[in-house]
């Protein structure tokens, strides 16, 4: 039988740290930048430094390169660290849309771009910790 190689992680794929590093730092520039990400821009503090850090320590390690975050704070218990920000649905499609806009600016593939949103919507909306009201609710008279 053919043996089976490990595909490349998506880390190798996209081209290691420094083509990671410039995606955070294009993310977060589009945020301080782009009034549409307004929403999330303000759950923020005011220099997103750390924030930058963060992000590329969790991604490193969540894209199955060196997990950089997880060696300084332990395990990223992302849901729970997330709950002192208001995060709904405008929220999550404003971060993946941040994301989705600073990968094409620093050229990731376009196949790589697809198979990341895919993952980066399950996480984003994992995060989710505000009930929707639904729009017909008063069609049910309640
Ligand atoms: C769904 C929409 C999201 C919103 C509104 C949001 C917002 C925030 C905010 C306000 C912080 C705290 C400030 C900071 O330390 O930068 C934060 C931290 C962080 N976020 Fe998000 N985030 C979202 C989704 C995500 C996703 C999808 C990921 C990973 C794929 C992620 C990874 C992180 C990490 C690693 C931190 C740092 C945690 C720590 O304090 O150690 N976030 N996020």
């Amino acid at each position: 039988m053919e043996e089976v190689h490990e595909e490349k992680t998506l880390y190798q794929a996209i081209g290691g740290a420094d083509k990671l590093r410039e995606m955070v730092d294009r993310f977060y520039d589009l945020m301080a930048l782009e009034t549409e990400f307004e929403k999330i821009r303000v759950l923020h503090p005011t220099a997103m430094d750390q924030s930058r850090d963060k992000l590329f320590w969790f991604l490193s390690g969540w894209m199955g390169g060196p997990d950089l975050y997880i060696q300084q704070f332990g395990h990223p218990r992302l849901r729970a660290r997330h709950l002192p920000y208001a995060i709904g649905v405008a929220e999550r499609d404003q971060w993946l849309r941040c994301m989705a806009w600073a990968m094409q600016d620093v050229g990731i593939e376009t196949g790589l771009q697809e198979h990341l949103m895919h993952s980066f919507f399950q996480t984003a909306d994992w995060m989710r910790n505000q009930q929707e009201q639904a729009h017909d609710d008063q069609a049910l008279g309640t």
